[in-house]
């Protein structure tokens, strides 16, 4: 919530005798500072008060004058617009006295409970067994546990779902592979790539000789029978996979709360086809069975089950969304894949629709989209192309940030743990740092830059607050605080980008859009810079330097908040 704004809309309200929640809508935040820190635009008062907007200016800022606004120290008029310029020191003990409560009680500056009650899933991530976990894995890794984390921060109840790919005709295949040359591959070794070359030889087989496909087609019947052997099998791949994109959650940090993967549904579709059938929306179509979605705009029909009696992953998704509802009543489900599933979200959520799910659960769903990753040519790519190892990848990046590290500081301590922290942390930032929806350019020389728009650049903000506390001695207090000192527009760039915090927050799950909020980090961060850079903090008077040693820590302190919500790790030296 907006104090000022709230403050000032009533006040307006009182004078004009209209409604303050209105008027409070009307409020804006103008992008440009000299036109002040709120703005009442007044024509939108025109129609009602029959008058020209300047002059329902003028009337209110008369009026004003004798119903004084506690935080606004100026007003101005330009036009039909009011602005409203807060006072500096309200600014500063509103928000360190603000931080200083939730710093307090251990809750965390800009948490809150306005999700209270509210059910949130989250379903990221979810690689494929038996297949690379690729860099669009990586992304959708990473947004999806930025949201979540944000959601709880934000009170929400949430639910992080890795709807691992574990399921499919495909196993058929593999398992059939497997039992005829199983023991020429070194699955234990690298087991994704063994799994892979089985999968091309048996698929090639599969294509000369009808009756193997035939038995790859009655494996996966008795996959799905609970056949002993074929079971065991599948599991074995399944265990091997995960083991290997446990690595990559090592090195990220990741953890989820379910593990409910496409085979968790297998014995749950039936009810999908069942009240499908039921409601007459099952057509059949070249021995096929399809939901028509002409009615919902959508020209693809969406298949449920396949010509040769299968189920889809489309079909296993519906069976999720009805276990999901009913598991976690949810209020939003979220999905993060990469735009090339946009299509079939649609079908998904629009079949939904047709099995009768109230209204309340429909609006729930979204797809949450991303745009590709653009790999640069070069080392990163392997023989099969694009496909990268992640766990090379992130590797990489942990060495690269030891050279620069090594570089800059010979001497630091835990070169290891701290290259970890600031290789990985660039990696995320970078995923997060431009709007979801944008195809991404991977560019080491980019996502390591310390003196970029980037990860590293925050995180090296961040252990600059904390050399400057360290250099003092003991931490600040607020009772030390004079509000007078931080009138300096260093520091009042600083307060009002804090002052925000909990709004931005709030706008990452508005929007679903993390990069919200490494947008903020950054301004944060530039903000610091120029602060540091212009303000002596140590050796002025003492009530500057307990002043301005105040709101370094404050900033410290948000810094490693907001990172950690993005999923990064703040080191404290580097
Ligand atoms: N395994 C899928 C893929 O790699 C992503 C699954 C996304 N979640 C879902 N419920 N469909 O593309």
């Amino acid at each position: 919530m907006d104090k000022f704004k709230k403050e000032i809309a009533v006040k307006i309200a009182q004078v004009i005798k209209l409604r303050p929640e209105e008027m409070e809508s009307y409020i804006e935040r103008p992008k440009d500072i000299s036109n002040g820190d709120y703005s009442f635009p007044c024509f939108r008062l025109a129609k009602e008060l029959k008058k020209a907007p300047p002059i329902i200016a003028q009337e209110i800022v008369e009026k004003l004058k004798d119903e004084k606004i506690e935080c606004v120290e100026r007003i101005e008029i330009i036009g039909g617009y009011i602005n409203f310029f807060v006072n500096k020191e309200e600014l500063a003990r509103e928000v360190l006295t603000n931080f200083y409560k939730k710093d307090l009680n251990g809750k965390g500056y800009g948490s809150s409970d306005i999700g209270k009650g509210k059910n949130i899933v989250i379903d990221y991530s979810a690689p494929n067994i038996a297949k690379p976990f690729h860099i669009g894995h990586l992304r959708s890794t990473v947004i999806g546990a930025a949201l979540y984390n944000v959601y709880n921060y934000l009170g929400y109840n949430t639910t992080g779902i890795n709807h691992i790919g574990d399921y499919g005709t495909q196993f058929g295949k593999l398992i059939e592979g497997y039992k005829l040359w199983g023991n020429e591959y070194k699955i234990d070794e690298d087991p994704i790539g063994e799994l892979m070359k089985i999968y091309i030889r048996i698929n090639n087989l599969c294509k000369e000789d009808e009756k193997v496909l035939n038995n790859c087609r009655d494996n996966f019947k008795k996959l799905e029978d609970g056949e002993k052997y074929c079971v065991e099998i599948w599991e074995k791949f399944k265990n091997v996979s995960l083991k290997e994109f446990q690595k990559v959650y090592n090195l990220l940090g990741s953890k989820f709360d379910s593990w409910n993967g496409e085979a968790f549904y297998g014995d749950k579709m039936q009810e999908v086809i069942d009240i499908l059938e039921e409601k007459g929306e099952l057509k059949s179509s070249q021995g096929a069975k399809i939901v028509d979605l002409e009615d919902e705009g959508i020209n693809t029909p969406c298949i449920i089950v396949k010509s040769n009696g299968s189920t889809t992953y489309a079909t296993r998704d519906l069976a999720a969304i009805l276990y999901r509802m009913r598991t976690y009543d949810f209020d939003k489900a979220l999905y993060v894949t990469s735009y090339e599933q946009v299509l079939h979200f649609k079908q998904v959520f629009a079949t939904a629709k047709k099995l009768g799910l109230k209204e309340k659960y429909i609006k729930g769903l979204q797809h949450v989209s991303f745009g590709m990753v653009l790999l640069p040519t070069g080392k990163m790519s392997t023989r099969e192309g694009t496909i990268v190892k992640l766990e090379d990848l992130l590797n990489e990046a942990i060495e690269r940030a030891k050279k620069i590290i090594t570089q800059k500081n010979p001497n630091l301590e835990n070169k290891e743990e701290i290259a970890k922290k600031v290789g990985v942390g660039a990696v995320i930032f970078n995923d997060l740092s431009a709007g979801r929806v944008k195809d991404e350019v991977f560019d080491w020389d980019v996502i390591l830059n310390f003196q970029g728009e980037t990860g590293p650049y925050v995180q090296y903000t961040y252990v600059r607050t904390q050399s400057v506390i360290n250099k003092l001695g003991k931490l600040p207090q607020i009772t030390d605080v004079n509000f007078e000192k931080l009138e300096d527009r260093y520091s009042q760039e600083i307060l009002k980008i804090l002052y925000n915090f909990g709004e931005i927050l709030e706008q990452v799950t508005v929007k679903e859009e993390p990069s919200i909020l490494s947008r903020y980090l950054i301004d944060l961060a530039k903000a610091y810079s120029s602060f540091y850079n212009e303000n002596k903090i140590i050796g002025e008077t003492e009530e500057i330097q307990n002043a301005r040693a105040y709101i370094t820590y404050t900033t410290g302190k948000v810094l490693k908040i907001g990172a950690e919500l993005l999923g990064m790790q703040m080191p404290d030296k580097m």
